[in-house]
This record gives C-alpha cells, structure tokens and sequence, in this order.
C-alpha cells in the first residue's frame, strides 16, 4: 500500500506486516472503538478504518508521523481521528474496544528513549522495554468492558516480561502469532550492545517476533481461526 512518509517516520516492516496478520483474525462489531498506539504513516489505522462502521483513533508522540497519518488516511477518504501526545496522554479517560500497537522496543544505547529524532521511533531504553511496560501498565484503563490489546515486539525483549505484566494489570494473556525475521539495519548495528547486554547470542542474525493478545476477563472480542 502507498503510504507517504516524510523523513524520519517509521516505514512499516516486518513487525508491521505481523501486527497487521493477527488484526485481521479480529472480528469487530459495527461501532467498534480501535486505537493505534504509535501509528507513525498510519499503516495500522488505515486497516481498521476500512472495517464496516469502525471509529479509529491513531496517536503518535512524533508531529511528522502524525500530519503523514493524517494524510494517509484522509486521502483513501477514511475517517480517522489522529493525535499527537505521549501513548495515553491525550486520551484521558477514554476507552476502546480495541488498542493496537507496534510501539518501538529496540535497546539503545540510553536509558530514557530518545525525545526526538529517526531513532525515537525504535529505540526504548537500554533493554527495549521503556514503552512496553508503560503500555502494559496503562492500555488496561482504556479498554471497555470486553476489550482487547494486540502489540507486537522482539523475543529479545523477553515475552513472559510483558505477559506477566499484563497478567498483573488484570488482563488474560497469549502469544497469538510468531515469525522469525533477519535483522534490519538498526538491529545489525545494535548486535553489540545486545549482546553486552546478555540479549543476544553472537551468532545470532535474526530474531523472533510476537504478537501478544491481551483480553479484559469478561473479553467478547471474537477472533477468526488462524
Ligand atoms: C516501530 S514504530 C511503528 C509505526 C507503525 N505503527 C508501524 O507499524 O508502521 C513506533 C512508533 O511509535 C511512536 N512513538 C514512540 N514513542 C511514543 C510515545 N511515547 N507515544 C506515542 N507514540 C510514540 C514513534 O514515533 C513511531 O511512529
């Protein structure tokens, strides 16, 4: 799919491509609330916006990928309401039947994720969990009564950190699809900081992807056979 994307935004890739496949599985009623947590050109929300009677919120803490979302999905004529804020931030007090996310989770080199620039969009602190975790601990609030949570990221950042925390924010947890992928020019570059950081073997080029479903206990969002 053509989608603009002004220097500095996230082109979709491979994380994408798997988000996209476990959303698809997604059954959503008319009127269903989705929300696109870091939705940098918006490849995410278009897909939700052309599901009948879907009302799509996208957000992203970086200006460019929100005018590019923006555009992306206002010139296929698709209602998507698109902010600019810090994941949850500008969406105080409201709630979706439900959140996606590809958020950024490569380990950097500092432990506060960068506040601007390209690498904003994939770097989340010295082990790759900054954001995870702030999702993990804030998506539970904004979902409805039934709602569920799909966020992809890397093995290396450790599964069961994420289940578990999500466990512990009340939500009934799966790994819902995997895929090994080569790694991209960041991860090559980044080989020896992960393995420093004991995250990494050295012989290792590639890396597992996971699509982690998260469902409220009293869950009524039906999914597709795989
Ligand atoms: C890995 S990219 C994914 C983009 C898009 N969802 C995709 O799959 O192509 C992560 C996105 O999260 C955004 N982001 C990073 N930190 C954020 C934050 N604290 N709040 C909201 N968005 C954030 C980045 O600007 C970037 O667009």
């Amino acid at each position: 799919m053509f989608l603009l994307r002004p220097p500095g935004v996230y082109r979709p890739q491979g994380d994408t491509a798997l988000l996209a496949a476990a959303f698809a599985l997604v059954e959503l009623q008319p009127g269903a609330r989705v929300l696109d947590v870091g939705t940098g050109t918006g490849a995410m929300a278009v897909l939700a916006a052309r599901r009948a009677g879907v009302r799509v919120t996208a957000v992203d803490r970086s200006l460019r990928a929100v005018v590019a979302a923006r555009f992306n999905t206002l010139i296929r004529g698709l209602a998507v309401r698109v902010v600019h804020g810090d994941l949850f931030t500008p969406l105080d007090g409201q709630v979706f039947d439900l959140i996606v996310s590809n958020p950024p989770y490569v380990a950097g080199r500092s432990a506060p994720p960068p506040a601007h620039g390209r690498a904003r969009a994939w770097d989340a602190g010295l082990d790759g969990r900054a954001i995870l975790d702030r999702i993990c601990s804030l998506a539970p609030a904004h979902l409805a009564r039934g709602g569920s949570l799909l966020m992809v990221h890397s093995a290396l950042n450790g599964v069961d950190a994420s289940l578990r925390r999500l466990r512990e924010a009340g939500l009934r947890t799966s790994v819902v699809a995997r895929r090994r992928e080569p790694f991209g020019p960041v991860m090559r570059a980044r080989k020896g900081i992960l393995q420093l950081q004991g995250l990494l073997e050295p012989e290792h080029d590639d890396e597992e992807l996971v699509v982690i479903r998260a469902d409220t206990f009293d869950s009524d969002t039906r999914w597709q056979a795989a």
